[in-house]
């Protein structure tokens, strides 16, 4: 049995016309809207899970600048690609994309393919993506359903099952799936089954906004809305609590001889896989600390300069990080670790966005 009710399902099969006439008129502009080409909407996808429209604009108009089709994406070396990453965050990602993209220039001649079940069969393509692939590029019609969907969907239906649980949201899927009327796919109207999913994102984003505030008032669905009709918008979706991310303590040393800067790849598992990073240790160490632990490491330490304390959150734990800048006379070999010129960090050497304040921090040292 459906958490839907048939009367409600099937009130929803003309919602598509404010839909999409809304679409038409308020979309944001986007640099991947309008080219249909099924790689760029794969690029930013992608970005897209990552952080939001606005933020993705730059990263985006760089990626298809350095990389322009998925056979540059296929061939690029892993420094040049994590480089391009840098910032986003989520590097596996990345990585995947690059497996993918080498899969289909071996198997399907260079583009991804036209089918929403050899899409899924691609490393680091899930129902989400392969959907979105399918639907915006090649208008299939086939569901694309993020949180801004299950938000929207479920205040329309005002549903109260978890969001949370797979069962609820396979179900949030044929809901979407059934959604899609076969006439907007017909190649007379232009195949809007693309336009249909991104019409309920971007409805999420820009209006039925979430953590209590939508935006009832420029809502163009708001009368055919359960949760607005009742009048409590602001309890859908429902889900649980998330637990308390766990916060871990971490000194983070920015080693500097001349004009070379020391940074150490990390292991190619786990957190940050394989990205670089500067030195650091756990826990919050004081200068007799760190100058101790750094001398026990063959480094002679010549000066510490303490730098500004910093955190940064990622899904399941947070860093509070406190830094120094420490100069030393030698570019002793550390295990791991790489002495590279201040000029070739900035060009070449993806640090992950956890380390962003104290780059920042070294770059305004050196401007001194
Ligand atoms: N969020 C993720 N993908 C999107 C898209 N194509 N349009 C609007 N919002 C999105």
């Amino acid at each position: 049995m459906s958490i839907f009710e048939d009367k409600m399902i099937a009130s929803l099969a003309d919602l598509h016309l404010p839909l999409l006439e809304w679409y038409d008129r308020c979309k944001r502009e986007m640099p991947w809207r309008g080219a249909s080409d099924s790689y760029f909407v794969w690029v930013s996808e992608i970005m897209l899970q990552q952080t939001r429209v606005e933020a993705v604009r730059a990263y985006f108009l760089r990626f298809t600048a350095a990389l322009p089709t998925l056979q540059h994406l296929a061939r690029c070396d892993e420094e040049t690609l994590l480089k391009l990453w840098e910032g986003l965050g989520y590097y596996n990602r990345v990585r995947n994309m690059q497996k993918a993209a080498k899969i289909v220039v071996e198997q399907y001649g260079g583009e991804l393919p036209r089918s929403y079940e050899q899409l899924l069969t691609l490393p680091g393509i899930g129902e989400y993506t392969a959907g979105a692939i399918a639907s915006i590029a090649y208008n299939i019609p086939v569901p694309c359903v993020d949180g801004n969907v299950l938000r929207v969907l479920s205040r329309i239906t005002a549903n109260s099952a978890d969001i949370s649980l797979p069962a609820v949201k396979k179900e949030y899927q044929v809901l979407a799936q059934n959604m899609i009327p076969a006439e907007i796919d017909l190649p007379a109207s232009g195949g809007r089954a693309g336009d249909f999913n991104q019409s309920l994102m971007e409805l999420g984003a820009t209006v039925c906004l979430p953590n209590g505030a939508p935006l009832c008032d420029v809502c163009p669905v708001r009368t055919r809305c359960a949760a607005f009709l009742a009048g409590n918008p602001q309890d859908y979706p429902v889900k649980p609590a998330k637990p308390a991310r766990k916060t871990v303590k971490k000194t983070i040393s920015v080693l500097i001889c001349g004009d070379l800067v020391l940074l150490r790849k990390r292991p190619d598992d786990g957190l940050l896989a394989g990205l670089w990073e500067f030195w650091n240790a756990d826990g919050w160490l004081n200068r007799d600390e760190l100058t101790d632990q750094l001398t026990q490491q063959g480094i002679s330490v010549t000066a510490v300069h303490s730098l500004k304390k910093a955190k940064h959150i990622f899904s399941h734990i947070e860093w509070q990080m406190q830094g120094y800048l420490v100069y030393t006379d030698k570019p002793s070999a550390l295990e791991d670790g790489e002495w590279v010129k201040l000029t070739e960090l900035r060009e070449s050497y993806a640090l992950p966005g956890a380390l962003k304040a104290y780059s920042k921090e070294l770059e305004r040292w050196v401007q001194q």
